[in-house]
């Protein structure tokens, strides 16, 4: 059985550090992302077809040196197609139902079960859904007790939302899903595709989840799912290998060769590999690229400080990016798209 991962997308609300590497590379404690989901596939995925497009080298780079387990197969578009146009461009290396999983999803799914229940109801896509509060944010979808999507319903008021269930961004579909997908063109599988399906096969089913779901789209959700993780393995905080740390951790991760200067306070944040952060530097709510260099004195709240970026002795900085390198070529100048339709 095959899963298809979505990891071609930009990630621009994650910029300045995709502007230097792929989305589903960025670490989440001190592993790519990719890696947490990779983790979560079920043994029945035996095929991994990696849907990419932007800074596909990395992604080729990482899978050649890192064993997970599971033929991988790199599937380079010509062009952004889209999350529907990316999986029809896979569909060569599809032998029966298979999954479509968003590279930047980290949740409890239960894949194994949600194939178990796809089976059962003999549907032709099931879609992995969790609950919001904020309803009018989100698309929502109109269910049935047993669990059958009628239809999809954007950003509703809350008075008006046929649920509180949003899409997760996991899908299990019936290769015949396929036929629904013009090859070679952009298309939004949540847009264009999913509600022809509902239309044409009345067999489209939700599938729901208990425990977390973290959509890692921009910095706080980044940094969020951070907190989150560390919490729940009851760490107060996450270094790497090789680190001099003399200043104080808290809620917060450190990749390799870091160096921390004395009474240097880092709360909730990441730093990333190779990072010198001097003495008497306050770091709050941030991120820190690799190889960036903070001087002494420093105090920084709720700032994306991109790679090899260098900020002089008592910078002080609140709720801004830095980043004063070129923008790669072809990147975009703002959001394509949003799978989960925030
Ligand atoms: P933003 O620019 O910040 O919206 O990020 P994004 O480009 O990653 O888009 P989004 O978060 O909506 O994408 C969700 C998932 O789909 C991510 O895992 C993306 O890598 C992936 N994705 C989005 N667009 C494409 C595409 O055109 N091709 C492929 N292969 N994957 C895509």
């Amino acid at each position: 059985m095959e899963a298809i991962i979505l990891s071609g997308g930009f990630g621009t609300r994650l910029r300045p550090f995709t502007y230097t590497r792929a989305k589903s590379l960025l670490p989440i404690l001190n592993e790519p992302m990719i890696f947490h989901l990779m983790k979560t596939l079920p043994k029945a995925v035996d095929t991994v077809v990696l849907a990419v497009n932007y800074r596909r080298d990395q992604i080729e780079e990482f899978f050649c040196s890192h064993d997970c387990g599971k033929t991988v197969i790199v599937n380079e578009e010509p062009q952004p197609l889209g999350t529907g146009g990316a999986v029809k461009f896979a569909d060569q290396f599809i032998t029966g139902r298979f999954f479509v999983l968003n590279a930047d999803i980290i949740c409890s799914a239960n894949l194994a079960e949600m194939i178990r229940y796809h089976d059962k109801k003999k549907a032709v896509a099931t879609i992995s859904l969790w609950p919001v509060e904020h309803v009018s944010e989100f698309g929502v979808v109109d269910i049935t007790d047993e669990g059958k999507i009628t239809k999809f319903v954007e950003k509703p008021k809350p008075e008006d939302a046929p649920s509180n269930l949003i899409n997760a961004g996991a899908y299990l579909l019936e290769p015949q899903v396929l036929n629904y997908i013009e090859p070679g063109k952009l298309v939004s599988m949540e847009k264009e595709i999913f509600p022809q399906v509902i239309d044409n096969t009345d067999r489209f089913y939700g599938y729901q989840f208990k425990g977390h779901w973290i959509d890692v789209g921009r910095i706080s959700s980044y940094i969020h799912v951070h907190t989150f993780l560390l919490e729940q393995h009851k760490k107060p905080f996450l270094t790497g290998e090789d680190c001099t740390i003399h200043g104080t951790l808290r809620r917060s991760c450190v990749g390799q060769k870091v160096h921390i200067g004395a009474q240097s306070t880092i709360i909730s944040s990441v730093i990333f590999d190779s990072a010198r952060i001097g003495k008497h530097v306050s770091v709050d709510n941030c991120v820190l690229g690799e190889h960036c260099e903070i001087g002494d004195g420093c105090n920084l709240k709720n700032v994306a400080v991109g790679d090899n970026e260098t900020l002089p002795e008592g910078t002080i900085l609140e709720n801004t990016m830095v980043w004063h390198q070129p923008i790669p070529a072809g990147y975009p100048q703002k959001q394509i798209g949003n799978v989960i339709g925030e």
